[in-house]
């Protein structure tokens, strides 16, 4: 097959490296947006008298036509017929119309096209994963809600802390990823220049008019330097670090699912049709959804990795490593997307087993904080309390019992301040509806904390 740059060259390119440089068989997922993007320059081209009306129609008639054959998987984009997207739609162009096909490119470089047609997918995407995010949050809300009262060990160190409210760990889960839209967005932000026009590297004699292929495009304004208008990526890098994060909040929620439906713990059971069985051991029912997001936010990192490497010593403008950045972007939005798709519902199906929840809370000496605030309420300082707290947990290991269990002479031979009353103040659930602290599990405060996370998400599945 002849090349589109064929007159510059004696001999056809080697066949492997004909496979070596071709980026169609990853880059045709953008057909439409390429299509969007010659609508739009060819609309511009005939408006500034560069190409005549009758062309345009014809270009405009020509590449819906091919819209459509793509979309209905008529036309196979091989390698040995094209080299990528951008050249794919300009030959089939041609091929179907003409002379006029041959125009498309006046004042146009695969350069900048490949950089608008990133934006315009990157865009779309972001949009797609910010609303699959929401998605997610109004699960979390969801179980939130009915979990206010739901006592549970707090952990540090994976060790029994403090007590909480399940409702209170599933809504710092939805504050992460509060941020992980804040952050998608931010993407969006700095994303509202269009870089046609920015030419091969140095713009273009024609008379183009850029603010009006900007605005066909719904960008704000077109990119400022043609040299930057082509050479940057740094939304693609912003894209995969915000997916990193965006994984990294997922994988730690994986993991804590992992430990919560073991034996050991058996806080939540997960449903059926989340879980898979094991091939020899009759018994298991296994979290393979979570285990499998955990290992697959080492793709994304992978991606945001290769990204900033492939980045770091390119010189101005255009070099073709860039072309590398299309499998790290796409392999980073599919698995984050598929991440989201799968674990909101398994999550929202799961059973939670508060019983289980409260058990382990009744153990582990969580109100022990409590109890030294008790005392440092009757005016004992802190840290004199505290002691003396620390000496009745070792008198109830002793004993084997818990701070509940343990009689109010025990308490009274530690300090004269303790009373009956001291049952009461360490009861989880009084511990749990005392901390009203803003951002604290009492449940009035994480229901405040719902509601603002219920107003954002409305707010933001308008935007
Ligand atoms: N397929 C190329 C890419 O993805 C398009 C740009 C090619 N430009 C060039 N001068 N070789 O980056």
């Amino acid at each position: 097959m002849a090349k589109m740059w064929a007159g510059r060259f004696q001999k056809e390119t080697d066949a492997v490296v004909n496979d070596f440089n071709s980026s169609i068989l990853f880059d045709s997922r953008m057909f439409r947006e390429d299509i969007e993007g010659s609508l739009a320059h060819s609309t511009m081209l005939a408006k500034q008298g560069i190409i005549s009306e009758n062309d345009r129609a014809l270009i405009h008639q020509g590449l819906k036509g091919i819209l459509t054959d793509l979309e209905r998987g008529r036309i196979s984009l091989s390698p040995e017929k094209y080299e990528d997207i951008h050249m794919a739609v300009e030959q089939l162009l041609t091929e179907r119309i003409g002379d006029a096909g041959k125009r498309l490119h006046t004042a146009r470089s695969r350069n900048d096209q490949v950089a608008l047609d990133m934006r315009l997918y990157t865009r779309k995407e972001i949009k797609n994963i910010r609303s699959l995010v929401l998605d997610f949050m109004r699960v979390l809300v969801g179980k939130a809600k009915g979990n206010l009262h739901t006592v549970m060990p707090g952990y540090t160190h994976l060790q029994r802390a403090q007590p909480i409210t399940f409702a209170h760990h599933l809504m710092a889960y939805a504050n992460m990823l509060r941020r992980d839209v804040l952050r998608l967005g931010n993407c969006l932000g700095l994303m509202e220049e269009c870089p046609l026009g920015s030419g091969a590297l140095a713009g273009t004699t024609y008379p183009i008019d850029r603010g009006e292929t900007a605005r066909l495009l719904h960008f704000a304004a077109p990119m400022d330097n043609s040299l930057d208008g082509v050479a940057d990526r740094d939304y693609c890098i912003e894209l995969c670090a915000a997916l990193s994060i965006l994984m990294l909040h997922l994988s730690r929620l994986s993991e804590e699912v992992v430990a919560w439906c073991s034996w050991e713990f058996k806080f939540i059971e997960l449903d059926d049709a989340y879980s898979t069985g094991s091939s020899i051991m009759p018994q298991k029912k296994n979290p393979d959804v979570c285990e499998l997001i955990r290992g697959k936010t080492g793709r994304v990192y992978g991606s945001l990795t290769a990204l900033l490497t492939q980045m770091k010593g390119l010189p101005l403008a255009y070099n073709k490593d860039m072309q590398e950045d299309k499998e790290a972007v796409f392999d980073a939005v599919d698995t984050a997307k598929m991440c989201l798709q799968v674990f909101a519902p398994m999550f929202e199906t799961m059973t939670v087993l508060p019983e289980n929840m409260k058990k382990a809370a009744y153990r582990g000496f969580i109100n022990a904080t409590d109890c030294a605030d008790y005392l440092t309420k009757k005016g004992v300082p802190f840290r004199d309390a505290y002691k003396a707290t620390g000496t009745l947990v070792a008198r109830c290991i002793e004993l084997n019992t818990t701070l509940d269990a343990l009689p109010i002479e025990e308490y009274k031979f530690i300090s004269d301040e303790f009373g009956e009353d001291v049952y009461h103040a360490i009861d989880l659930n009084t511990c749990v509806a005392e901390r009203r602290s803003i951002g604290g599990p009492a449940p009035e405060e994480v229901s405040r904390q719902i509601a603002k996370i219920e107003r954002f998400i409305e707010d933001e599945s308008q935007a």
